[in-house]
């Protein structure tokens, strides 16, 4: 896997799951790559949404790649149901992770792309010792819990320097940004160095979701 295509993935968590099938065929119709799943545990993060029955319902419901951020504690006791359920990445904390390693290489045995992220304020050393057996590094650019928060300028140096860190392991990992992430933010990541994109309320918020995944996708094309 290179870094060099520019993936859109809208996160679920800002759609309107009276119409869920609805709102995946609007996104998977208008050019997401990959859907982003939020599954939250009310302990890690102040928040509770949900787990296998959903992303087994995804599964059903579109093609694309299901990417998984669990925002749990013991991540490792839900890694076999949720790639039964049809998982294709999951992604996991370091702050949840006291053996980091080990769980990366049960994320890959269950055939799954195994992505690690952290929090804001947790530094990106916590990754670097497994920085060339991760499929997917994501930079937390909001606080972990809730759509719709602001993005934090600060990650873009963040990025810059996970973007460093990859190339310096020889790392083939994708570089994903979560958080706040709109018009105005997502051509600054892209600089960064990122080349995969969570947006959850600028996708679902959106008046045309599909042009907003279009008029997303462009302001990185743009700036190559
Ligand atoms: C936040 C989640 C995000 C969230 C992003 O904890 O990890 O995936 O859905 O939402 P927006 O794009 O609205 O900030
Ligand atoms: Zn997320």
């Amino acid at each position: 896997m290179t870094g060099n295509t520019v993936r859109m993935v809208p996160s679920l968590l800002s759609a309107d799951f009276g119409r869920l099938a609805d709102q995946i065929a609007m996104v998977e119709a208008g050019g997401a790559d990959w859907l982003h799943v939020d599954v939250m545990d009310g302990c890690f993060v102040p928040n509770l949404t949900y787990g296998a029955k959903i992303i087994e319902t995804c599964r059903r419901l579109t093609k694309l790649p299901l990417d998984v951020h669990l925002m749990v504690l013991e991540p490792e006791k839900y890694f076999e149901s949720f790639a039964k359920s049809g998982a294709s990445v999951l992604t996991i904390h370091t702050e949840t992770a006291p053996h980091l390693h080990r769980q990366v290489m049960y994320i890959k045995e269950l055939g799954c792309l195994a992505g690690v992220t952290m929090n804001p304020a947790t530094p990106l050393a916590s990754v670097s010792e497994v920085a060339g057996d991760i499929d997917l590094l994501l930079i937390m650019t909001v606080n972990p819990g809730f759509g719709g928060q602001a993005f934090i300028p600060e990650s873009i140096d963040k990025i810059r320097r996970a973007r460093r860190m990859l190339d310096e392991a020889g790392s083939g990992a994708l570089l994903e940004v979560d958080g706040g992430i709109g018009r105005e933010t997502i051509t600054a990541c892209w600089r960064a160095g990122a080349d995969t994109f969570v947006a959850g309320h600028a996708i679902f918020g959106a008046a045309d979701a599909q042009a907003e995944i279009a008029a997303l996708r462009a302001r990185c094309a743009e700036s190559a």
